[in-house]
Order: C-alpha cells, then sequence, then structure tokens
C-alpha cells in the first residue's frame, strides 16, 4: 500500500519503520521539512516530504502528531490522495502536559471526532494506546500466546477493515472498538490505555470503561 506518515516523531517514526518493513511504500513528514528526516528515510528506504506532500497518491494517511498541533495542518493536505484514502488519527488529548485547553474535548466530544472535524474528513481511531517502543518490538505472529489485541474505532466499515488489517499485519489482533464518537472507551485513563491487554480482555476493558473524564486528563 502507499502509506502516508504526518508526524515523525515517536510514533509516526516507529510506524514508518515498521511499515516500510512490511514492504509498504511510506511518505513520511514532520513539521520542520523533509531535509530534517534524512535519517529516518535512509534508515528506513522512506520518502521523507513536506506535509502537503505526504498524502499523494496515498491509500492510507496517518495523523500522528500532538492533538494541538492538528487544526495547523495545512487546508488541502489530503488532495491527491487516493480517492477512497483512509485516514488513521493516533492522537490523544493531553492538556495538562502538551495541549492545553481544548473546549470541544473537554465538554464530551470524542478526541478522535473533533480531530476528524478539525481536518474536515472522516478518521478511524487506532495506535494511540500503545507505547511506541512496543509498537516497534511487541509483535507477534497471528495465533501467537499474549498477542496484544488493539481498538480500533471509526464510521466507515470498508475504512475499518483496510486498518484492522494493517493492525493484523503489524502483529497485534484488531478489535472493533465501534464507531467515532464511542471511541471515548479508548482514550487516556480508560482501562484499555495502555494496558498491552489480549483480545478477551482489551473487549472486557472497553465495556468497563466510564464516559467521564479523569482529572488527570481534564485542563
Ligand atoms: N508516544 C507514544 O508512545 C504514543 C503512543 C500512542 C499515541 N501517541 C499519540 O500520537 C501522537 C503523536 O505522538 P508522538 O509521541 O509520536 O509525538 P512526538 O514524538 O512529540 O512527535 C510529534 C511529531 O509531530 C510532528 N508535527 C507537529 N506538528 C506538526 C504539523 N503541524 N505538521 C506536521 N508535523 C507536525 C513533529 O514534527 P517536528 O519534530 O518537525 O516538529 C513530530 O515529528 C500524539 O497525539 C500522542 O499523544 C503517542
Amino acid at each position: 500500500m502507499k502509506i502516508g506518515i504526518i508526524g515523525a516523531g515517536n510514533i509516526g517514526s516507529t510506524l514508518t519503520k515498521r511499515f516500510c518493513a512490511l514492504g509498504h511504500e511510506v511518505r513520511v513528514a514532520n513539521s520542520r521539512g523533509p531535509e530534517t528526516l534524512a535519517e529516518l528515510a535512509s534508515e528506513t528506504g522512506a520518502t521523507p516530504v513536506s506535509v502537503s506532500e505526504a498524502a499523494i497518491d496515498a491509500d492510507v494517511v496517518v495523523v500522528t502528531i500532538p492533538e494541538k498541533n492538528v487544526p495547523d495542518l495545512p487546508i488541502g493536505f489530503l488532495d491527491g490522495a487516493a480517492q477512497d484514502v483512509v485516514v488513521i488519527d493516533t492522537g490523544n488529548y493531553y492538556p495538562q502536559q502538551r495541549d492545553g485547553l481544548i473546549q470541544a474535548i473537554e465538554d464530551g466530544v470524542a478526541e478522535s471526532r473533533w480531530v476528524s472535524n478539525q481536518i474536515g474528513f472522516p478518521v478511524i481511531k487506532a495506535f494511540n494506546g500503545i507505547q511506541a517502543m512496543h509498537l516497534l518490538v511487541d509483535g507477534k505472529p497471528e495465533g501467537a500466546p499474549g498477542r496484544i489485541a488493539l481498538p480500533v474505532a471509526g464510521d466507515d466499515p470498508r475504512a475499518k477493515k483496510v486498518v484492522m488489517d494493517l493492525v493484523n499485519q503489524l502483529g497485534f489482533d484488531p478489535v472493533d472498538a465501534g464507531d467515532l464518537d464511542e471511541s471515548w472507551r479508548q482514550e487516556p485513563g480508560t482501562p484499555s490505555y495502555g494496558a498491552d491487554a489480549d483480545v478477551d480482555t482489551l473487549r472486557l476493558k472497553l465495556v468497563e470503561a466510564l464516559h467521564v473524564r479523569p482529572p488527570a486528563f481534564k485542563a
């Protein structure tokens, strides 16, 4: 697949490494420009590009930047993508440590719904609740005992299946976590977040989640 990755930090660089190793064609962008991505590019074979070039011809675009920076993405950054492009949001809202106040999220809008509203395009929420290092090294073959399960939420069943297939390729069991408005179940502070749980445990944790933002995750 052709995959554009916007953000080349902990998660963006990890996904670049893993997707390239699987044989996907990856374009990767950060905020400072492609010349700052030479090392990642030579290590992985990914093509470093500007944000406005990341989605060109892409079947999948991953937005993996701090929540507070999402409104800075240039208008039209998805122009030139495949007609049925699937957009993945890996983001989390960390108001106290990083993002400051985002009122709509504080008022109860699911974080990925807010991202989708900001970019004016549907997103699938995935990879938000696993540490980058675990995403890099803890993938296992399908059926292996203790395989970590990852929740995938979104409104479009076709797009969700594309992402669930990628999760499986990366060595994790994908779990359908419902639609985007329900994706608060996998946000920071919920039982599944960072749990590295197997499928059955993850499903239980998603059900157990309470729709109350813990104080640590409020501005
Ligand atoms: N760290 C984790 O283990 C983890 C796990 C799951 C989910 N997440 C979530 O995933 C998102 C990314 O996390 P991270 O830890 O990978 O972040 P990070 O290490 O801080 O990296 C952020 C990346 O976003 C880029 N960026 C910022 N603003 C941008 C813009 N306007 N256009 C293009 N690129 C921009 C930065 O580019 P420059 O360096 O050039 O500024 C940098 O490459 C966050 O929402 C985070 O909460 C993180």
